[in-house]
């Protein structure tokens, strides 16, 4: 993905890394629209920072059609998604709310992704190179206890990001699967005070430092998540899922 050049959809960024990777994608030059449920939020980042936006819900199949479409219409140029939208939701199976929790995670977590990825795969072929950006997490590889069913989506965003990345190997759209390590973002209450999580201006400036140096990368691994997305690889994986939960 040229970050200089690329005009790209971010469903989910009124705020956390969505906004925070928007805003230095505009800064470096491409063309940036923002989606997002909060509608509020949509209209003072349009006047602030001149984005346009679209109002989107991802566990709505009509308003992903309809945003596709509003996108599209205003941007027939497009050539980059970024299925950044998300929630993470503690949970203990023992609890008689658990299988609406994680219902509300999996349709979100994964069925959103799915609609975006079907929703523009057909456009975005039709472009001379094009990216579709996924949203895994460390957790895809190690496990937090208090948040199985948000785990086991990321742990699905890795293993379809590596297979359509096969699928589409002979077109002209490159899949690329951006793996957060824990960054400061309200994602959960009280996640942006956490002093042990990167701060989120550190995290982007890494991103976009690694898409700069290597425009071509299949992951985007800042150094803090390597100990996660290794830990199995190397032999740690015990050890990195006593210090998770420690
Ligand atoms: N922060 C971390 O530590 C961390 C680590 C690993 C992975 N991630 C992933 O990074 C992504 C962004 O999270 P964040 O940390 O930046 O948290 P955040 O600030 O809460 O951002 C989540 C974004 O997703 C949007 N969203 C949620 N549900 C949506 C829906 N149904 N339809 C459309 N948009 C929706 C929210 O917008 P609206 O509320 O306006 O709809 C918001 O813009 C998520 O996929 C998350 O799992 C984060």
């Amino acid at each position: 993905m040229d970050i200089t050049t690329s005009t790209v959809f971010i469903p989910g960024a009124t705020s956390g890394i969505g906004l925070a990777l928007a805003l230095r994608l505009k800064a470096a030059g491409s063309t940036v629209v923002i989606g997002g449920r909060r509608t509020e939020l949509l209209v003072g980042l349009a006047a602030e920072h001149g984005f346009d936006t679209v109002a989107i819900d991802i566990t709505d199949p009509a308003s992903v059609t309809a945003a596709r479409d509003t996108v599209l219409e205003r941007h027939p140029e497009l050539d980059a998604i970024i299925a950044m939208a998300g929630i993470m939701t503690a949970e203990d199976v023992r609890d008689p709310g658990f299988l609406d929790d994680a219902l509300r995670v999996v349709e979100t977590n994964i069925v959103g992704p799915l609609r975006l990825v079907s929703a523009f795969i057909g456009h975005l072929q039709t472009r001379p190179h094009a990216t579709v950006m996924t949203v895994s997490s460390g957790l895809a590889h190690v496990p937090l206890a208090t948040t199985p069913t948000y785990n086991g989506s990321k742990a699905f965003i890795h293993r379809f990001s590596e297979t359509i990345r096969l699928q589409l190997a002979s077109t002209s759209v490159e899949v690329v699967e951006l793996v957060p390590p824990a960054v400061q973002t309200d994602l959960m209450p009280g996640q942006a005070e956490e002093p042990h999580f990167l701060p989120l201006d550190d995290f982007a400036d890494e991103v976009m430092a690694l898409l700069r140096a290597n425009p071509q990368a299949p992951e985007i691994l800042v150094e803090r998540v390597g100990f996660l997305r290794f830990a199995e690889i190397e032999g740690r994986y015990d050890a990195a899922v006593a210090a998770v939960n420690g």
